[in-house]
């Protein structure tokens, strides 16, 4: 098994680097998944980026499915890991992420994720429109861990308003913050509490 720090080998920081998650999110991400239990599980990622936490994913899960408005650059990361699925498709166009690829792949693809990595647009409507589609992928009596970035970022508000009101709900709850920690602060991103959740849905 190849370790964590050979993974990030060369990875920026968030507080140089902000298009990706810090280095101590991807470690806690690492230290909680890294579980036999998890070894044989399908998750995906909303906004890949460059797919630095897709990279870490890789290492974690069987399969890691990533949707992202642009097609893979020249700059993609993960370049020789092949339980990555790429699809290119604009998760806010109001239709449902599985309709993004045909009929006959969308069991294969879309059926039996059991953790899904939000990290799209941080508006209060887009991260209820991800929590809403992440609960109810199929089948919807599997419980699933869902994790949602940004979640203290002052600067994005919206994103801890939309998971404290679907925990409030009671469709979920935050079983642990990662990331930085409350009163993190680079220049002008400030984390008023957790950089990351990872929440869990309650049925
Ligand atoms: C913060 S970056 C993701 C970082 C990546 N998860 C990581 O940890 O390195 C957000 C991503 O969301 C993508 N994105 C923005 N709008 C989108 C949309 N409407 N549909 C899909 N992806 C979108 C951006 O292209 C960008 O790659």
């Amino acid at each position: 098994m190849i370790s964590f720090d050979t993974i990030v080998k060369g990875f920026p920081d968030k507080k140089d680097y902000p298009n990706t998650t810090s280095l101590k999110f991807k470690k806690d991400l690492y230290n909680y998944f890294f579980d036999s239990k998890f070894r044989d599980v399908k998750a995906l990622e909303i906004g890949s980026h460059r797919g630095h936490t897709t990279k870490v994913m890789s290492h974690l899960f069987k399969e890691v499915i990533t949707m992202n408005i642009n097609p893979k650059g020249n700059d993609w990361i993960p370049v020789n890991r092949e339980n990555i699925k790429y699809i290119v498709n604009d998760v806010y166009n109001g239709h449902p992420w599985h309709t993004s690829v045909s009929n006959d792949v969308l069991d294969d693809y879309f059926y039996d994720i059991e953790v899904i990595f939000l990290d799209g647009l941080r508006g209060y409507e887009n991260v209820k429109m991800d929590l809403a589609q992440a609960i109810q992928l199929q089948p919807r009596n599997k419980k699933k861990y869902i994790i949602i970035q940004d979640y203290g970022n002052t600067k994005f508000d919206g994103v801890k308003h939309a998971v404290d009101e679907v925990c409030w709900w009671g469709n979920m709850e935050i079983v642990k913050g990662i990331g930085y920690p409350v009163g993190t602060e680079h220049g002008t991103m400030k984390y008023e509490d957790w950089e990351a959740v990872i929440c869990r849905t309650t049925y």
